[in-house]
């Protein structure tokens, strides 16, 4: 490693020292102003994060470059390359992604890591001009919000991480002129070059697998006036962040140069990647080949140990592969991997059992991640085709309070979904289990508002709305620190397409079926939050919302509760295992909005958005005496 730095005459003489260049073949030993996650291993490798989710890291050369002469507003020529790789926690999937910034202040931690904002900015500064920053991202996830193009592009982002200009990432090949695709978070190193020529305000982003020379056709060369955009002094450095997945991004060398092309990096001394990270990945690769060697395999088992067994073996392992499945061949599980994974799908392994099928717990090789694996049963081809494509789409949904869908894999007749495991299963086994114990207010509430979030996501953060249509305890799954999540959304547009063996076109359970659906099968946002009005009692009454073994008048939930309140013992129905331990506010905001959600009109239920602003203070909730509520409803 080898740092050379010029001094500007200019800056000399007036008393301010400044580079305008330096190159780093590794890090060890690099003075960078790091925050976040970001780290120099041992090894002298920059890593921009860890294993942590919803969470960022910057590395910023310490002092500022001058990009503009003074008096002049040109912005000046500069040009960078550096070395990197990306690991994703899930071979399938990418993250959120890393850029490389060029930012007025080294301070980005008001930045947000989640989702998409990439850490370069937070929801409110989101396009705001007075960010002056400039940014190329190298993003792996498909942001609806950020208007992504697809889950592995390289983008130029002003002000905004809706970027400017994007491509798919790959590179123009100087020998047949033929454009090859490259994949970002395959954990192959890669080298970019940024180069922005002053003159003619040409900035070009090239990308090329590491050991290539700099292709000539740039991958993106918009022509920018930077002027307005680029103040006379900025940082340059990257940023990374990770959503509800990680990756590891890893820079490895990196050059910088005012005015003239940056140094040229020394392949041969930059420091190696971590061993484990590469031999998981390419172990994982050559699982997902496998499901392509069956031929191989059958001719050469065939010389070896004769038919019966192949075709034993090539049975128990088959998948269906159709044409249009190409472009969800990386949302795609290999069958054998989830076999392995759940230890061959043994009892012992399972977690429970569904509306959709059996869930069972798994371990995927590799990076020893747990999954939860669901499998469904379909029948109709045509239909399936749907609903793979919509729900590799709402896989791509992302919400602290959603459980993470990672990927499928399809066989004759079934459907395999994998999402992230739940350490702490589902809420209904602590709501209304004698054994297990039992869950405290602060906790209840905090899941409340979580799931509340989430579904107002579904309903309102995505292009399309997202109808849940069976909230209830039992699809609420508990994570590692007790966060409310959401479960199997979409999985009921398989009955409506027509693919599960089913015969009933009303989806949902009994009890949280808005009234109005017995007589329309329109479904609403709604008919999910009237579910979520009784799903807001179950949590606050630690029943569930149909006990029929209960005298006539407590068997219905919401009714029982309507009625307490009616003649003014609302909170004599609240959970008796709390107690003392529960605050009275709460307790009679969660009640009463749990029959305002319930109200058996539709159009008189709040929206999710007007309840997460009850929940959060953030409104007040209407005081309103119960014939005002229900006029005429049920009671
Ligand atoms: C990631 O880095 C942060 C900050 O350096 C540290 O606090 C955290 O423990 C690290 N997490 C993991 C999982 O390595
Ligand atoms: C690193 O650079 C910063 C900014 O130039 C400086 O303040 C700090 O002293 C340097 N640290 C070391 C260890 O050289
Ligand atoms: C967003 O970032 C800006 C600029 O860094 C900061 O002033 C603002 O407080 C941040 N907003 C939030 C909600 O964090
Ligand atoms: C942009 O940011 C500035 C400074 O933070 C703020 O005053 C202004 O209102 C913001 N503009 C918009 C459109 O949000
Ligand atoms: C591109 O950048 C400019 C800032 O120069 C911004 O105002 C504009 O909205 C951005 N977006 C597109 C799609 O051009
Ligand atoms: C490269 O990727 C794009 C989509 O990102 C795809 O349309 C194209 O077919 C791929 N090309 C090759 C040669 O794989
Ligand atoms: C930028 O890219 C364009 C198009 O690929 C190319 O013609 C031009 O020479 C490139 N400029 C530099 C400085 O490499
Ligand atoms: C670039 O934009 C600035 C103001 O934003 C303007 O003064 C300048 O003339 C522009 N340069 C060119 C070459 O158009
Ligand atoms: C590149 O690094 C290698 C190994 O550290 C060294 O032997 C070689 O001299 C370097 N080459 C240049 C051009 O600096």
């Amino acid at each position: 490693m080898h740092v050379k730095i010029f001094f500007c005459t200019l800056l000399l003489t007036l008393g301010l020292s400044t580079s305008d260049e330096f190159t780093y073949n590794g890090f060890k030993g690099v003075n960078l102003s790091l925050d976040g996650l970001a780290g120099i291993t041992s090894d002298g490798l920059l890593r921009l994060t860890n294993a942590t989710k919803h969470a960022m890291g910057h590395a910023f050369f310490p002092s500022p470059m001058r990009f503009k002469k003074s008096q002049a507003d040109n912005v000046l020529s500069f040009s960078t390359t550096f070395v990197f790789a990306i690991f994703p926690e899930y071979q399938m999937l990418g993250s959120a992604g890393f850029t490389f910034v060029l930012s007025p202040s080294k301070e980005l931690a008001k930045a947000s890591a989640d989702n998409y904002l990439l850490g370069i900015v937070n929801m409110t500064n989101n396009g705001n001009a007075s960010n002056h920053i400039l940014a190329v991202e190298f993003d792996t996830w498909k942001s609806p919000e950020a208007e992504d193009i697809n889950n592995n592009h390289v983008g130029i982002d002003i002000n905004s991480v809706i970027s400017n200009y994007s491509k798919p990432a790959g590179f123009t090949s100087d020998d047949d002129g033929k454009f090859q695709n490259l994949t970002l978070f395959s954990g192959e190193l890669m080298q970019a070059w940024i180069e922005f020529n002053g003159r003619n305000m040409q900035l070009n982003v090239t990308l090329a697998p590491l050991g290539k020379p700099k292709p000539k056709i740039a991958l993106l060369s918009p022509t920018i006036n930077l002027s307005s955009i680029i103040l006379d002094h900025m940082y340059v450095g990257f940023s990374g962040a990770g959503g509800s997945t990680y990756s590891y991004y890893y820079i490895l060398g990196w050059s910088f140069q005012m005015d003239v092309r940056a140094p040229e990096l020394n392949l041969s001394s930059l420091p190696s990647l971590p061993q484990n990270l590469i031999s998981s990945s390419s172990e994982e690769k050559q699982k997902t080949l496998l499901p392509w060697l069956p031929l191989s395999l059958f001719l050469v088992l065939l010389t070896i140990a004769g038919a019966t067994l192949v075709v034993v073996r090539k049975k128990k392992f088959s998948e269906i592969h159709d044409d249009w499945e190409l472009e969800f061949e990386s949302n795609r599980f290999p069958y054998k991997q989830l076999h392995k994974a759940t230890r061959g799908f043994k009892d012992k392994c399972l977690l429970g059992i569904g509306g959709f099928g059996r869930v069972y717990r798994g371990v995927l090789p590799g990076p020893k991640v747990e999954v939860a694996v669901k499998r469904v049963a379909h029948e109709s081809k045509k239909a399936v085709r749907e609903f793979v494509a919509e729900i590799v789409s709402l896989g791509k949904l992302r919400h602290r309070n959603l459980v993470q869908l990672l990927g499928y894999c399809r066989r004759k007749g079934e459907l395999l979904l994998v999402y992230e495991y739940m350490p702490n299963g589902s809420l209904d086994k602590f709501l209304f289990s004698e054994t297990k114990q039992t869950l405290d207010w602060s906790l209840r509430i905090q899941i409340i508002k979580g799931v509340a979030s989430g579904l107002q996501y579904l309903h309102e953060g995505w292009d399309e709305v997202v109808i849940h249509r069976d909230i209830k305890a039992s699809n609420v799954l508990l994570d590692g620190d007790m966060n409310g999540r959401i479960g199997d959304f979409g999985l009921a547009r398989l009955y409506d397409q027509g693919a599960a063996p089913q015969t009933s076109n009303v989806v949902g359970t009994l009890g949280f079926l808005a009234p109005e659906l017995a007589r329309t099968c329109n479904v609403t946002t709604s008919s999910d939050v009237f579910a979520f009005g009784v799903f807001l009692l179950e949590v606050a009454c630690g029943r569930r919302a149909i006990e029929p073994n209960k005298q006539e008048s407590e068997q219905v939930l919401v009714d029982w509760v309507f009625a307490n309140w009616k003649v003014g013992t609302i909170h004599e129905t609240k959970d008796l295992r709390l107690g003392e331990d529960y605050v009275l506010e709460e307790l009679d905001l969660v009640l009463k909005l749990g029959l305002f959600c319930s109200h058996p009109s539709p159009s008189a239920r709040p929206s999710m958005r007007q309840i997460t602003q009850f929940l959060n203070g953030d409104a007040s909730f209407p005081e309103m005496l119960p014939y005002e509520f229900r006029a005429g409803g049920v009671s």
